[in-house]
C-alpha cells in the first residue's frame, strides 16, 4: 500500500545493526537508539522504549540476533543451547503479549530443524527469519486495513484506547490499520484517542501518529470516554490486544475492559484488533492470562512530578481481560470473526 504519510520506524535493521525509536521521548523527540547487546533489548522493552505486541515480537526476534552475534564461534550444538538461553532470557522482559513469546519460539524453531551443524550459518538463518518476521508484519497489517476498513463510514466516529498503531508495529498498526486505509481511501471520519494513563501512550503515541497522518484526531481524557459516547460522538471502538485466548477474551491495555462495558451499555460496536500472531490458542480463558503489574512509580507520578502522597499503595496492573460476550468482531488479517470466537479463532488459526 501507497501511504502519503511516513511510517515512523519503530524497528530498522540497517547493514546488521539493531535500531529502535525510543517511545518513551515522544512526542517531544524522535530518537533513534541502536541496540548492541540482548540485556539492552530486554530493558529497552521492559521500559517501554519499544512496546505494543506485534513491535515486542519483532524487536524480540532482533533481540535474539544481537543475543547471538558473538556465539557464532561456537559448535552449532553449544550455539543452539545459547539459543535457547538468550530466548528465555528476552521473554522475561514482559508476560502479557503473546507475540513476545511466538516470535522468539519461531526463531529457535527455524535454527533447530534446520539441520545446519555450522554456527555461522545458523546465525545468518536467525537474521532471515527476523527479517521475515518484520516483513510480514507489514503485510498483516495492510490486511488488518483492508477488511477493517469497510467498518469506517464517512463522517463516523471512533474511539481508540492506548496505541495499537504504527508504533506498535512495522506497517500501519493494527487498531489504527482501519483508520489509515479509510483516511487513504478518502474518507472522512474523527478519532477519539483515551490518553491511556498512567503512561499515556494515547496521548504521546496514537494522536501523535493520527495527527501525522492528517486523520482528524481528538485527545481525550480516559474518564471521558463514556460521557462522549452518551452525547453520541462515537459510532464504533477498535482497540488493539495482546493476547486473544482461545474463548475470545482478550487481554489489552488497562481501561480497555471500562471502554468495553461502556460501549455495551450504549449499543456501540467494539472490535479489537490483531494479527493472527496474537491469538493463543494454548491459552483457554482470558482469566489464563498472565498480567504484567508495573512499578507504583508509573501511577505515583505525572511524568517526572510526583502526585500521590509518600507511601500510598498502589496496583498498577498493565493490561485487562475483556470478555468476549463483551467484542463485536476480532479483525484479523485474514478476516473479520464473530462469536462463537472458540470454534472462529479454531477454524481460522488451528495450524
Ligand atoms: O504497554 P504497551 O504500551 O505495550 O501496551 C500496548 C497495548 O496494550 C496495545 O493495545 C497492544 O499491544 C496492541 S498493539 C498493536
Amino acid at each position: 500500500m501507497r501511504h502519503s504519510f511516513k511510517l515512523p520506524g519503530t524497528v530498522e535493521w540497517k547493514n546488521g545493526e539493531l535500531y529502535f525509536l525510543d517511545q518513551t521521548m515522544l512526542p517531544l523527540e524522535t530518537v533513534s537508539e541502536k541496540q548492541e547487546t540482548a540485556e539492552q533489548v530486554w530493558d529497552s522493552i521492559k521500559r517501554l522504549k519499544v512496546r505494543g505486541a506485534p513491535a515486542i515480537g519483532i524487536a524480540g526476534a532482533y533481540g535474539l540476533v544481537v543475543g547471538m552475534r558473538n556465539k557464532q564461534v561456537l559448535p552449532a550444538s553449544l550455539f543452539i543451547e545459547e539459543l535457547y538461553k538468550c530466548a528465555e532470557y528476552l521473554n522475561s522482559s514482559r508476560p502479557t503479549a503473546v507475540n513476545l513469546s511466538w516470535a522468539l519460539n519461531r526463531m529457535v524453531n527455524k535454527a533447530k530443524v534446520s539441520g545446519l551443524a555450522d554456527s555461522a550459518a545458523l546465525y545468518d538463518l536467525l537474521v532471515q527469519e527476523a527479517e521475515s518476521i518484520h516483513a510480514e508484519d507489514r503485510a498483516i497489517c495492510d490486511g488488518i486495513g483492508k477488511y477493517g476498513a469497510e467498518l469506517i463510514r464517512e463522517g463516523c466516529g471512533v474511539l481508540t484506547h492506548c496505541n495499537a498503531g504504527a508504533l506498535a508495529t512495522s506497517g500501519i498498526g493494527t487498531a489504527t490499520a482501519p483508520l489509515y486505509t479509510a483516511h487513504l481511501q478518502g474518507r472522512r471520519f474523527r478519532v477519539f484517542s483515551d490518553e491511556t494513563r498512567p503512561l499515556l501512550q494515547g496521548s504521546r503515541l496514537t494522536s501523535w501518529e493520527l495527527q501525522r497522518a492528517g486523520i482528524d484526531v481528538t485527545l481525550i481524557c480516559d474518564n471521558m470516554a463514556a460521557s462522549i459516547m452518551a452525547k453520541g460522538e462515537i459510532d464504533l471502538v477498535i482497540v488493539g490486544t495482546d493476547r486473544v485466548a482461545a474463548n475470545g477474551d482478550v487481554a489489552n491495555k488497562i481501561g480497555t475492559l471500562g471502554v468495553a462495558v461502556a460501549a455495551k451499555h450504549f449499543g456501540i460496536p467494539f472490535y479489537v484488533a490483531c494479527p493472527s500472531s496474537t491469538v493463543d490458542l494454548d491459552t483457554a480463558l482470558g482469566g489464563d492470562i498472565e498480567i504484567e503489574e508495573r512499578d507504583a512509580e508509573e501511577v505515583t507520578s505525572f511524568g517526572a512530578k510526583r502526585t500521590a502522597p509518600d507511601g500510598i499503595k498502589v496496583c498498577n496492573p498493565a493490561f485487562d481481560v475483556t470478555p468476549n460476550e463483551l467484542v463485536t468482531g476480532i479483525i484479523t488479517e485474514k478476516g473479520i470473526i464473530k462469536a462463537p470466537y472458540k470454534e472462529a479463532l479454531i477454524n481460522m488459526f488451528r495450524k
